[in-house]
């Protein structure tokens, strides 16, 4: 069960929705910068389609073959125009070289949380620093840590299974309930997350049954503060939502940085 592998792939966009105003976001940074925009870990192409279909010129990086697959089969149903606009490439977000340089680079729905030890950090902001025009700019968001949330669980006891979302599957029309469960590793600030999709008949019996997982490493304030002008940033804000307000513990982090 490897992470985002074909099954999560291929349900990815009916559980994971992002979050309220996030598209609406990023999409108004890209149109702001006008382009070459990178999207890294753009997954199916959530934030990347709507950014092209902005007329900018984007190009996504991603690790995962199955979601690449997910987002060519949907941008195969794009206009021409759009089509040509994206460019879409597999690698690894914390060791790439793309021999070409962006005006902003975004790493949308909290995908650094997928870089899991500080050299990792490190490496992708440098390789990040790199790829960016001088007057270039990054912008990504992550969650900030909720500490009450954090100190009730511990050690190998994971949260109980809690109803996550429902949808309705592609190919069989049938109601899919999502759940999830995670575990804490607080030594490491990791978080292993397990979902389990049940696809329900008519009678709520379950037809059939499928598991993912994923591990995050979860990223303090002040610790993401420190990386970004260790890795030669500026940092020109850190916001709390997408409406721009302020940051809240335990809301999002979404930071705005430039070459420094
Ligand atoms: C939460 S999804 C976000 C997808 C998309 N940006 C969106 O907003 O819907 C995280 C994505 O990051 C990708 N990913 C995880 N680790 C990565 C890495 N080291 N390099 C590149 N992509 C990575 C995953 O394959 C997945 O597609």
């Amino acid at each position: 069960m490897e992470e985002y592998d074909e099954s999560s792939a291929a349900f990815y966009d009916y559980y994971a929705t992002g979050l309220e105003g996030e598209l609406e976001f990023y999409v108004e940074e890209a149109r702001q910068a006008g382009g070459p925009v990178l999207e890294l870990g753009c997954g199916t192409g959530r934030i990347l389609i709507p950014v092209a279909q902005a007329e900018v010129p984007v190009t996504g990086l991603d690790q995962s073959e199955a979601m690449l697959k997910v987002a060519r089969h949907k941008i195969s149903f794009c206009d021409d125009q759009v089509q040509e606009r994206i460019e879409l490439i597999q690698g690894d977000m914390g060791d790439f070289s793309l021999g070409k340089r962006f005006k902003l680079i975004i790493i949308p729905f909290r995908s650094f949380l997928h870089l899991l030890t500080p050299e990792d950090q490190r490496h992708a902001l440098n390789c990040i620093r790199e790829h960016l025009l001088d007057d270039g700019k990054l912008v990504f968001n992550i969650f900030d840590p909720n500490l009450d949330m954090i100190a009730g669980h511990f050690g190998a006891v994971g949260t109980a299974l809690k109803h996550q979302t429902e949808f309705v599957h592609p190919a069989t029309d049938r109601r899919v309930i999502v759940w999830d469960t995670r575990r804490y590793e607080r030594e490491h600030q990791m978080i292993d997350q397990y979902w389990v999709f049940e696809e329900l008949d008519d009678d709520g019996q379950v037809v059939s049954k499928r598991y993912s997982r994923m591990t995050l490493r979860y990223v303090f304030r002040y610790e993401m503060q420190h990386l970004l002008e260790l890795c030669g940033f500026h940092i020109e804000a850190l916001l709390g939502d997408f409406n721009k307000g302020p940051y809240q513990h335990g809301g999002e982090q979404i930071w705005v940085a430039r070459r420094s």
